[in-house]
């Protein structure tokens, strides 16, 4: 059998450093925020070429916060698409606004432009579009959409931390 992934390989090539790291922050027990959460967020913001980046514990509370400081709430409707990890939704139910579901393409299995424009309705706040796999969605066209109706355009990197269009 050929595994689809190899998680051990990694860890085999990089197991000193990740080990060295691991032990440093136990022996601090900096477990939560900290210097090695601020170095962190400051090599990330780097890497990614950001103006700004703060640290969350998870890939679902930043999609909460994200709604959170857009306004969105109970009585708004968030499209998201139906192909993409659990935790899209939650990010929308979690504020008491409810996701409405679009389909995907067939090709590239990411969120369909065209049918996120047919689900929009009067209480619609955004669109989560989700880059999924490590490929970009086609994000020129999603934008498109979102401007003509006055919305907000969320993207959810989780799997796809780095990509470029
Ligand atoms: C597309 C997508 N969004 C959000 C999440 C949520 O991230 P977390 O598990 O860190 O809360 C995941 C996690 O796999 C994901 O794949």
């Amino acid at each position: 059998m050929i595994p689809r992934i190899d998680l051990k390989r990694d860890f085999q090539k990089h197991k000193e450093e990740y080990m060295a790291a691991i032990q440093e922050v136990c022996e601090n027990a900096s477990y939560s925020g900290g210097p090695y959460a601020d170095r962190f967020a400051d090599e990330f913001r780097q890497y990614l070429g950001a103006g700004a980046l703060t640290g969350v514990d998870n890939g679902t509370s930043a999609l909460q916060l994200a709604m959170l400081a857009l306004g969105i709430g109970a009585g708004d409707e968030v499209i998201v698409p139906a192909n993409t990890y659990i935790a899209t939704a939650w990010g929308v139910t979690y504020t008491g606004a409810v996701p409405v579901f679009c389909d995907c393409t067939a090709d590239t299995w990411e969120i369909d432009p065209a049918d996120a424009e047919r689900k929009i309705t009067g209480r619609t706040k955004a669109i989560i579009g989700v880059h999924l796999y490590g490929q970009p969605f086609e994000y020129n066209e999603l934008r498109k959409v979102a401007d003509r109706h006055g919305l907000y355009l969320v993207e959810d990197c989780a799997q796809s931390a780095g990509c470029s269009l």
